[in-house]
């Protein structure tokens, strides 16, 4: 049916390959160990490389690879235009960069310009500085409050628990100023008013620039820019609403602007695709206007529960916002700072609070209901207009690892949260490749301890590859026909007016997504099925217009009417 369609797009070369890309998130250090030490590095990005293209995604995006003690999985950069030993050399980083392209993938890297690591030269020489020093301007140091100074600043909290400022001793070894950061005390956050920050970042781009890399993801680039009297935050003050003092400031579209104009002139023309977190989706879309970045995450699904109303009302919103700028959603459901998304979808929705492993993790789980609406999920989630990113791992079914033991743990919220909040490793446990036990092909020294669970011999790659009704078959053949369908991709969508529990919607030309959110049969219309997210050997004859419990489909040239009567089977 697909191999029918010819590809849509225009091509590897067009300027605008970014609008309805797939790109597939890569946590290197869990990807896959390319060396036997243990550690997921390029070596292994370069093996695993034909997974990607068989997979049928456009782009990778790494995560930080950077020179850096990793303390917070790399986003604690030392030097941001060298590689960290852990993974490779710059050479490697050439290698992969032309055996990605080679094979028409494009590469994103991470930019982390809100902090640096308290490592990095830069901090270094402000802690060897005296107060005021031109040294610590480039970061933020102030003289406490209090007696002595011995209260912090103001009354920021560090987004991982715990007070945003750490003190630090004189040369003499008094108490002396404080330092900020809105991360843990590892991540000094960069004053963004000293003239060296912005051109240092120039330079960095400049550098991964020339060397190939088609683009960035920008970690918290909601943050760059703080109030100049860093005041108290109001209580109650709701996180990024205008006028909060350190998120989604207006001067940070100043630096994007920068940016634009120096991506812009390359050929092709670099991309950018921003964490931003504002307090509306209309504020977050100012991030994509015409002279800004190209993308910003769309987190509204992956924040959204699993019920019709719910992912209903993100989409729209999120559509609506993105209709008044011009660029595309980035629509994504998982990525390394969250609960993986099966596991969400395998509790009680109307228990469920947040999107992390804490909000969660006392609900009882459903494991088979996660995987089907998780099945389901990717089939809404790539007919949706515009781009999408997938995370690691989620192709071949992974659910979060929620028993990981404690040394394993490496997230600086489990210290932070004196052990309450386990943090964000259960998804970023290493990917099973083959085999039957752990390492599961991830790294050739099997004394590694990786925390992959037993149940994983399912979900390596070589044992999805075999299963033609594995959730990795499921993907394979969703990408392939929204990279041929003539409907898929950019566009506009509509809804079909559909039963309580049902969600359809429509692109043109002649495509219809429907899924079934209830646990009971339901109608769907006529047509040929593309697809249906239910495990299966093949499609089948189209022989009924029954959508399965947790089902999506699905389908080409479906009938114009919505299926009368709508309605539970009877
Ligand atoms: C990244 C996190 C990181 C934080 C601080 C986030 O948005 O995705 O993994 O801990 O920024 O850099």
């Amino acid at each position: 049916m697909a191999d029918e369609l010819t590809r849509h797009d225009a091509g590897p070369h067009a300027a605008t390959w970014w609008t309805d890309a797939v790109v597939y998130q890569v946590y290197l250090r869990s990807f896959r160990d390319g060396n036997g030490d243990g550690v997921g590095d390029i070596a292994g990005l370069r093996a695993g490389l034909d997974h990607l293209v068989g997979l049928g995604v456009d782009a990778i995006w790494i995560n930080p690879w950077f020179r850096s003690p990793g303390l917070d999985g790399g986003y604690d950069v030392a030097d941001h235009r060298d590689l960290d030993p852990d993974f490779g050399t710059l050479a490697d980083a050439d290698a992969l960069l032309s055996e990605a392209h080679e094979r028409g993938l494009r590469v994103l890297l991470d930019l982390v310009p809100n902090h640096t690591s308290s490592a990095h030269p830069w901090f270094q020489a402000a802690l060897a500085a005296p107060a005021d020093s031109d040294d610590r301007g480039r970061y933020y140091f102030r003289q406490g409050r209090g007696h002595d100074g011995d209260q912090p600043p103001n009354n920021w909290t560090s987004a991982f628990g715990g007070p945003a400022w750490s003190r630090v001793p004189t040369a003499d070894g008094e108490p002396g100023q404080w330092y900020l950061h809105l991360f843990s005390s590892c991540q000094p956050d960069l004053d963004w008013t000293h003239a060296d920050v912005a051109e240092d970042f120039r330079e960095t781009l400049r550098f991964w620039f020339d060397r190939g890399v088609d683009g960035f993801r920008i970690d918290v680039a909601h943050g760059l820019h703080k109030h100049g009297d860093l005041p108290d935050l109001p209580v109650g003050h709701a996180s990024a609403a205008p006028g909060h003092p350190f998120w989604d400031r207006d001067q940070v579209h100043d630096v994007y602007r920068d940016w634009r104009s120096l991506a812009d002139a390359y050929d092709p023309p670099r991309v950018f695709l921003a964490e931003a977190v504002a307090d509306t989706v209309e504020r977050r879309a100012r991030y994509v206007r015409d002279d800004e970045l190209h993308g910003v995450f769309a987190f509204d699904l992956l924040e959204a529960r699993w019920t019709a109303s719910d992912l209903r009302d993100a989409i729209d919103r999120t559509v609506a916002a993105h209709g008044e700028v011009t660029a595309p959603p980035t629509w994504v459901l998982s990525n390394h700072d969250v609960l993986r998304h099966p596991s969400r979808y395998a509790r009680d929705q109307a228990l469920v609070t947040g999107h992390n492993l804490v909000d969660v993790v006392d609900l009882q789980r459903d494991d088979e209901l996660g995987d089907a609406r998780a099945r389901a999920a990717v089939l809404l989630l790539l007919a949706l207009p515009g781009n999408v990113v997938l995370y690691q791992g989620e192709e071949l079914g992974l659910h979060e690892v929620e028993d990981l033991p404690d040394d394993l743990r490496r997230d600086p919220v489990w210290e932070r949260s004196d052990h309450q909040d386990p943090g964000r490793d259960g998804c970023r446990v290493p990917l099973p490749w083959a085999g039957d036990a752990p390492p599961f092909a991830f790294t050739s020294d099997p004394t590694v301890a990786t925390g992959q669970p037993a149940r994983w011999r399912d979900h390596t790659v070589a044992a999805m590859d075999r299963d033609p009704t594995s959730t990795l078959h499921l993907y394979r053949s969703a990408l392939r026909i929204r990279r041929a369908h003539p409907a898929l991709g950019v566009g506009a969508m509509s809804w079909v007016p559909a039963d309580d529990g049902v969600l359809a919607l429509r692109r043109e030309p002649g495509f219809a997504c429907w899924i079934n959110l209830t646990d009971h049969p339901v109608r769907r219309p006529a047509g040929r099925v593309l697809l249906r997210s239910t495990a299966q050997a093949d499609n089948g004859p189209d022989d009924d217009v029954w959508l399965r419990p947790h089902e999506a489909v699905w389908i080409d040239d479906p009938d114009v009417a919505a299926p009368d009567p709508l309605g539970t089977n009877g």
